[in-house]
């Protein structure tokens, strides 16, 4: 019975390849991050309502305007990257992107993950930790490495406090230039500390 539980379990997890983001992946992401916030900030709290009109907005703007400019900037980005600049990896499954993550350095040079989304048909399958994997290796264990979190998105923070990040109690930093008509998804900092290295005498 318990070996029967394994295999079923072993079975809903599909193979998920970890590859480099090329050009031609630029729309699949923007579409992806577009789903996963929607399914992941929608919210009708006491204290807080976000619609999903408000999230829509937020995500693809005025006649879907933010969606397009964001697909072409970063297909221009992905051809003109060597590698050096721009770490953005896919999850692919049979082919497909279904996820996404860009490790990368902030503006004060500390390692950060920017974005980790799993196409909402997908999540909870395995795909979300194999990029965080990636993201890790990517960035390396020898310095501290931050995230921003949508307060209210228990499932992220769940995922992050798994793999070892904490709340790291500091103000997220605000985004800049952001129109007034838009709303504002309010934000958490968390940090996995470096690995110590181990002092062989
Ligand atoms: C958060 C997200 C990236 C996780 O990806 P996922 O594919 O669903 O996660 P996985 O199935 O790969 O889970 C990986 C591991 O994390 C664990 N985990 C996942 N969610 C968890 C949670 N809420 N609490 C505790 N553990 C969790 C799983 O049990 C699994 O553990 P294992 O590797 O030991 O088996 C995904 O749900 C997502 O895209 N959500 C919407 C977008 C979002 O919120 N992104 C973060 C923005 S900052």
């Amino acid at each position: 019975m318990g070996e029967f539980k394994r295999r079923s379990h072993e079975q809903e997890k599909p193979s998920v390849d970890i590859v480099r983001a090329a050009p031609e992946d630029a729309e699949a992401i923007c579409d992806i991050r577009d789903r996963a916030w929607l399914k992941a900030y929608t919210v009708d709290a006491p204290d807080l309502k976000i619609t999903e009109e408000d999230v829509l907005l937020a995500a693809k703007g005025p006649d879907d305007r933010f969606f397009k400019n964001r697909v072409e900037y970063l297909k221009k980005r992905l051809a003109e990257d060597s590698g050096q600049n721009l770490w953005l990896y896919v999850a692919k499954i049979d082919g497909k992107v279904v996820g996404y993550t860009d490790p990368s350095l902030d503006d004060r040079g500390r390692r950060r993950i920017g974005a980790m989304y799993v196409d909402p048909a997908q999540q909870g399958k395995g795909v979300g930790g194999k990029l965080i994997r990636q993201a890790l290796e990517a960035l390396g264990r020898d310095q501290d490495i931050y995230l921003e979190v949508v307060e209210y998105n228990q499932n992220a923070i769940g995922f992050y406090e798994h793999f070892g990040f904490v709340k790291t109690g500091n103000p997220a930093p605000p985004e800049e230039g952001r129109p007034e008509y838009l709303v504002t998804f309010p934000e958490i900092e968390m940090v996995l500390k470096a690995q110590k290295k181990s002092h062989v005498p």
